[in-house]
């Protein structure tokens, strides 16, 4: 087996305690640069506020603190324009950082670990990230929820079967049903500002997992950092990462809610439906099939909500039954996080197109909406307003539409001459869905109250949005 001897190219961090060099199956199998490497900005940020707090600490001399800042920006652009050398030895992307600025700054560089453990480091780093990542999402969701309401209110008039069990159900104007995801996706806005919240805890100064005895100043490096707090126990500063599951939880349900979103697009787009026509830049077409055009947005949004849920429960199975305090399992918290930001920011991003630059085809929608059956609750209302029980009313209303599957007639003429002439009206093309009155129903009536409640929503979530 081979192994690295200890050539400077393999050497490790921690390489004083061991008398030959790391089995290359061993660095290839633990190394986590390849992924980790996408933390250099926050590592570099930490890092600065590490050494500033040496320095407040009398721990780091002016000059130590000047040429570890300097080299600290050579390694920041060498990452920036690419040309940071990665050598053998850099197991992460804490390593490769201090092995770079002790290699520009000597002494100085070789100090820069005092006070410090890569557990604190790499808790710090990931909960920068994950801060400013959410955010970035936030801002994603927002955005399709304006598409969504500018897309709602475009189409203010039209109407389509809302379903239950698939089967349709009642009508409901497609403002009302566009409007429904937005509230989805403003608990999305809510849980992820939530989850920052939450997370906006500096545990650098924890060290590896008890302090140290040295005189460090966490609360310095935390305002330094921007976080909101600072850890009150070591132990769990290092070891806690609710936040990541926590995240990984808000973004399958972002996952969930785009999937949803999906499959109806997969519907409503089919030759079946035709309620939607994708613009030909948001629809793919078929490698054999000249005709087809395919809804692939709608089917990712759907498909890859499994792998978002995936990510949340390996984590969960990783952390489940871990001791107290840093293990190298916690490793495996960052290729799922990275990977689930990822794939629901540029799911946002594609199903916020699709939905921008497709046509309802109203038309189409409104000739479903008014299917006769559909009428049937109106007309045991109908029966109801004259005070007939409602399980009653059910029955006969049952009845009739019973009697009309069976072939005795449109439902409309059945009602007409069982219940009398007046239901006609509940007939009448767009009557159905004038007659969902209630609060919060899906009618023309309610949809001002609802307009007006969603352009609080969307000022409340700016406005907690900027105040971080
Ligand atoms: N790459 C490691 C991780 O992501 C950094 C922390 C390593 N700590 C240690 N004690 N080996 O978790």
């Amino acid at each position: 087996m081979s192994t690295n001897t200890d050539g400077d190219g393999g050497r490790t961090l921690w390489h004083g305690r061991f008398a030959g060099g790391p089995a290359d199956a061993l660095m290839a199998y633990t190394v986590s640069l390849p992924f980790d490497r996408e933390l250099w900005r926050q590592d570099i940020a930490g890092s600065r506020a590490h050494v500033r707090g040496l320095g407040r600490a009398g721990l780091f001399s002016d000059g130590d603190v000047a040429a570890v800042l300097a080299a600290l920006d050579i390694v920041e652009s060498e990452f920036a324009d690419g040309t940071f050398v990665v050598v053998a030895g850099d197991e992460d992307i804490h390593t490769a950082v201090e092995r770079r600025v002790t290699e520009i700054a000597g002494d100085a560089g070789a100090r820069i670990h005092t006070a410090r453990s890569r557990n604190d480091q790499v808790a710090t780093d990931l909960r920068l990230w994950t801060k400013e990542a959410l955010r970035d999402v936030v801002d994603a969701v927002i955005a399709l929820q304006e598409v969504l309401v500018g897309r709602a209110d475009e189409h203010a008039d039209a109407r389509l079967p809302g379903y239950t069990h698939l089967q349709r159900a009642q009508p409901v104007l497609l403002s009302h049903h566009l409007l429904a995801h937005v509230w989805a996706f403003g608990r999305d806005v809510d849980r992820l500002l939530d989850c920052i919240d939450r997370l906006d805890v500096s545990p650098l100064g924890a060290g590896a997992l008890a302090g140290t005895s040295l005189p460090i100043d966490p609360v310095g490096t935390a305002s330094d950092l921007g976080f909101a707090a600072v850890f009150d126990n070591s132990l769990d500063a290092v070891s806690d990462r609710d936040f990541v599951a926590e995240a990984l939880f808000c973004l399958s349900m972002i996952g969930l809610h785009l999937a949803r979103i999906g499959e109806e697009w997969v519907l409503w787009t089919s030759e079946e439906f035709g309620f939607v026509v994708l613009d030909d830049a948001y629809a793919t077409g078929s490698s054999m099939l000249p005709q087809k055009k395919n809804a692939d947005i709608a089917e990712l949004a759907r498909g890859k909500s499994g792998r978002l849920i995936g990510n949340l429960t390996g984590l969960l199975a990783t952390l489940k039954g871990l001791p107290l305090a840093y293990n190298r399992d916690l490793q495996e918290d960052k290729e799922p996080l990275f990977d689930s930001v990822r794939q629901v920011v540029l799911a946002l991003a594609a199903v916020s197109g699709m939905i921008d630059t497709a046509r309802f085809n109203t038309g189409a929608m409104a000739a479903a909406a008014d299917a006769d059956v559909t009428a049937a609750t109106d007309l045991a209302e109908f029966l109801v307003r004259r005070g007939v029980p409602f399980r009653t009313a059910h029955a006969t209303v049952g009845e009739l539409v019973r009697r009309h599957l069976a072939g005795e007639g449109d439902l409309a003429d059945l009602a007409r001459s069982e219940l009398g002439d007046e239901v006609a009206d509940l007939f009448a093309p767009g009557a159905q869905v004038r007659n969902r009155t209630s609060r919060g129903a899906a009618g023309p009536q309610a949809a001002p109250v609802q307009r007006a409640a969603i352009d609080e929503l969307l000022a409340s979530q700016r406005q907690r949005v900027s105040a971080r």
